[in-house]
């Protein structure tokens, strides 16, 4: 069966990339698919949301990381890392991805050193999904993300902040999209919608008058079971079964697999 590879990118810091493309990647490995989840900041966040901080240390350290895969034009396959779930394999971070900029920029043909480093298990179909975390950032980097991706979507936080800068990244795509002609965006996702106030109704508002632009019909309320989740270097699925912020994750994943051309 075709890998399906998808990007969480967003400029915007904290908007909930991270987070998403962990509970997603979970939730896919809990209906049978097989996922592979690649960490592409430094920041390490998606790595420390299912290994602890010994272990992603380590693993920076020793070269097992995404660093080292593209900084070496490696095949990723030689980078993996189990997780504990069923399913659900990882690439984790480094901090030095601090330096991917200025290790890209002097590579030939640099937009596509990712699309080349997974080729090989790509190719393989030994997984159903890869899901990529970006980070707050857009430049090469995140270009290289997009262009070994088959769809990107967006987090967006609902605050009023969360739509400032989407513009931008809207722009991005486009840019990607003249490079990456398969590219589509499969949608924004909104996180940490605080339904007590009435903010969050016009983010949704805003972007479902944005045209080419789905909205995922599931959002994510803010659920302080995500934060101890990630304390625990756990998927909130896990951590606590009956979270609201589990099944509101369960559901997104099931749109997306509905809207996913496989
Ligand atoms: N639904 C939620 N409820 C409560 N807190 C949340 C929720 N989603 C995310 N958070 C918190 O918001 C912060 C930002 O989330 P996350 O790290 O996923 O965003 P990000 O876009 O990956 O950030 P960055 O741009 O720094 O990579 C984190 O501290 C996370 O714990
Ligand atoms: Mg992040």
């Amino acid at each position: 069966m075709k890998t399906t590879t998808i990007c969480f990118a967003n400029n915007k810091g904290g908007s909930g990339k991270s987070t998403t493309c962990c509970n997603v990647g979970y939730e896919l490995s809990q209906m049978g698919y097989k996922v592979l989840m690649i960490d592409g900041d430094m920041q390490m966040n998606l790595s420390l949301s299912f290994f602890s901080e010994d272990e992603v240390l380590e693993s920076a350290q020793n070269g097992n990381n995404v660093y080292t895969a593209v900084t070496n034009s490696d095949d990723i396959a030689n980078y993996i890392t189990a997780t504990k779930y069923e399913n659900l394999d990882a690439v984790l971070s480094s901090s030095l991805m601090s330096n991917i900029e200025f290790d890209l920029f002097s590579k030939w043909q640099r937009e596509f050193i990712l699309k080349n480093c997974l080729k090989n298990i790509k190719d393989s179909g030994k997984y159903d999904f890869i899901l990529m975390d970006a980070p707050p950032t857009l430049g090469g980097w995140v270009m290289n993300m997009l262009c070994a991706s088959d769809y990107l979507i967006i987090p967006v936080e609902a605050s009023p902040w969360g739509l400032f800068g989407l513009a931008n990244m809207f722009e991005f795509f486009a840019t990607v999209k003249q490079i990456n002609t398969d590219i589509s965006l499969l949608g924004v996702a909104i996180t940490k919608v605080d339904s007590r106030k009435n903010y969050f109704k016009q983010t949704i508002e805003t972007l479902q008058n944005t045209d080419g632009v789905h909205l995922f019909e599931n959002y994510i309320r803010t659920d302080s079971s995500i934060e101890w989740a990630q304390d625990a270097s756990l998927p909130v699925a896990v951590f606590k079964p009956s979270a609201r912020s589990a099944k509101e994750y369960k559901a997104l994943t099931e749109e997306v697999v509905s809207l996913v051309n496989r």
